[in-house]
């Protein structure tokens, strides 16, 4: 099945959605491409409720598992490391869904891609992908990640801490093997 590659990262119309209003909104780019957007307040309840936002629009797909346990990782870290946490702070979680090519996307479940992207509204570090050999297995801190690096086909992030940061994480589906990606 080819699947139709999604260009990583692509910028958005408009600009980064966490430094402007928070929004919430689904955008259909042609029949192949469906994304949901969605802002949350930085309560302390609100990575389960990213969690919950991925489960729901997945469900019954295969990306339902995985895209959880991602977007609570990321939405953790925008709370935890960023200026998304304190009570006036907010992120953005988005999940853009794509189809087989010429295949339109009829449902959640006919998606062969699925982009997961975390915006948050920076003021610290950056995140760091690669800490392998800083935590031992057993340390709980530090390894949300790496747990993201290997769940996903590719991860990424851009930005800066002044302005805020996109992390993202790319999933394909197992049976999805695009031959020219
Ligand atoms: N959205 C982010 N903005 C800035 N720094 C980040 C962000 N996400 C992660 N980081 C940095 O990358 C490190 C690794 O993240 P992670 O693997 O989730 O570990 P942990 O959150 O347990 O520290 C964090 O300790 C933090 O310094
Ligand atoms: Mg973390």
């Amino acid at each position: 099945m080819a699947a139709i590659p999604i260009t990583l990262p692509e910028p958005l119309a408009g600009g980064h959605p966490s430094r402007s209003e928070p929004v919430s909104e689904s955008v259909r780019l042609g029949p192949e491409v469906l994304i949901w957007r969605r802002a949350f307040s930085a309560r302390p309840d609100q990575a389960s409720g990213a969690r919950r936002f991925a489960r729901f629009l997945l469900a019954g797909t295969v990306f339902a598992d995985d895209a959880e346990l991602i977007v609570g990782e990321l939405a953790g870290n925008a709370i935890r490391h960023t200026r998304s946490g304190p009570p006036d702070g907010h992120f953005t979680v988005e999940i853009t869904l794509t189809s087989a090519r010429h295949a339109a996307l009829t449902a959640p479940a006919s998606a062969v891609n699925v982009l997961i992207t975390v915006y948050d509204l920076g003021g610290g570090g950056i995140p760091r992908f690669d800490d392998g050999g800083r935590h031992d297995s057993y340390e709980e801190n530090g390894r949300g990640l790496a747990i993201v690096t290997a769940l996903a086909a590719r991860v990424g992030h851009q930005g800066t801490p002044a302005g805020g940061h996109r992390v993202w994480a790319y999933l394909t589906a197992p049976d999805s093997h695009p031959a020219h990606p």
